[in-house]
């Protein structure tokens, strides 16, 4: 039975689409009611956290050892390449025929890639700035085939104190993508790493996000002892989780300047076909865009 459902554990990152089918029509739709029982919701105080302040504060300080150590045991192996991405996103699609046209991307966030290196092979048109704040996963980067100086640029960045524009120019990123990112920093600093993102995007640009959405299989999952606050948990490996409402979010980033375009839950079922097993997963997929200055409210 353990082996039954070892990948859904909590010690590891959930494995989020990896291997996913479209739940039936009507409950793809975001109108489903995404909200918990209380007996679901642990029987908690929506705030209440059984984690110390002295842990809290401990996990803050080591959370970027804590994704380091993450890199240095399962090296690349742990999330399989995204080529959901173009699927999604029309912004990322490859129809850009001149070299005027060519797309800068920023993803914020890389890990070991698996985001850049399809779009990479995808179009030749591109070039991306990847950035993480473990250096291992940024080695992993670099080391790739298709890694390559002229396309791409890999570099360290904390996102919530290292200002972006020592490696990027100030407004001269396309699209930035943010996929499963903002859930692994601390609430109270999101809105400082989206301001940081804000000022390297060229007006008319926008931020492309996924990520793990409230209610999420993986949130049912934690036990009470992992929570550290409203919907927000640490995995047995030191890394943290958010799980995102939609109101949240627009709230995010409509606070920090940007404009929404689409902010929709999205219902997946992961499937472990090897165990034959099939669960409900809820993500946030959403668009974000930086206004023109002749568009920003005075
Ligand atoms: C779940 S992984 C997603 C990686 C990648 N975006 C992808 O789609 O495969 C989350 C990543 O966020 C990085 N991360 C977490 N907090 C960060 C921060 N404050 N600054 C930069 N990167 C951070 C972690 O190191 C980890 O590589």
């Amino acid at each position: 039975m353990a082996s039954t459902i070892a990948c859904f554990t909590t010690d590891n990152v959930s494995p989020e689409d990896q291997s996913v089918i479209e739940t039936p029509q009507g409950e793809t739709k975001s109108t489903v009611d995404n909200s918990l029982s209380k007996a679901e919701s642990h029987e908690l105080p929506i705030d209440r956290t059984l984690v110390s302040d002295f842990k809290q504060m401990k996990l803050e300080k080591e959370a970027q050892k804590n994704w380091d150590l993450f890199y240095k045991r399962n090296t690349t192996r742990f999330f399989k390449d995204r080529h959901w991405t173009t699927r999604e996103f029309d912004e990322l699609k490859a129809c850009r025929q001149f070299e005027s046209q060519r797309l800068v991307l920023l993803e914020a966030g890389c890990g070991v890639g698996n985001c850049i290196f399809p779009l990479l092979e995808e179009d030749r048109n591109i070039f991306i700035y990847a950035c993480d704040f473990s250096p291992r996963a940024v080695d992993f980067v670099k080391q790739h085939t298709l890694y390559c100086p002229e396309r791409c640029k890999a570099f360290q960045c904390d996102l919530t104190q290292d200002d972006l524009q020592d490696n990027v120019p100030q407004a001269s990123v396309d699209v930035v993508t943010l996929i499963f990112v903002l859930s692994a920093i601390h609430p109270d600093k999101m809105a400082q790493s989206l301001q940081n993102i804000f000022r390297v995007l060229k007006p008319g640009g926008s931020v492309l996000f996924r990520d793990y959405g409230v209610n999420d299989h993986a949130m049912q999952r934690f036990k009470a002892a992992n929570r550290l606050g409203h919907n927000f948990y640490v995995r047995q490996d030191g890394t943290r989780s958010y799980f995102f409402s939609k109101e949240l979010l627009a709230e995010l980033f409509e606070g920090r300047g940007f404009r929404s375009l689409a902010n929709d839950y999205v219902f997946r079922e992961t499937v472990n076909k090897k165990e034959g097993l099939c669960v409900p997963r809820v993500f946030l997929q959403s668009k974000f865009t930086k206004p023109h200055q002749s568009q920003t409210s005075p």
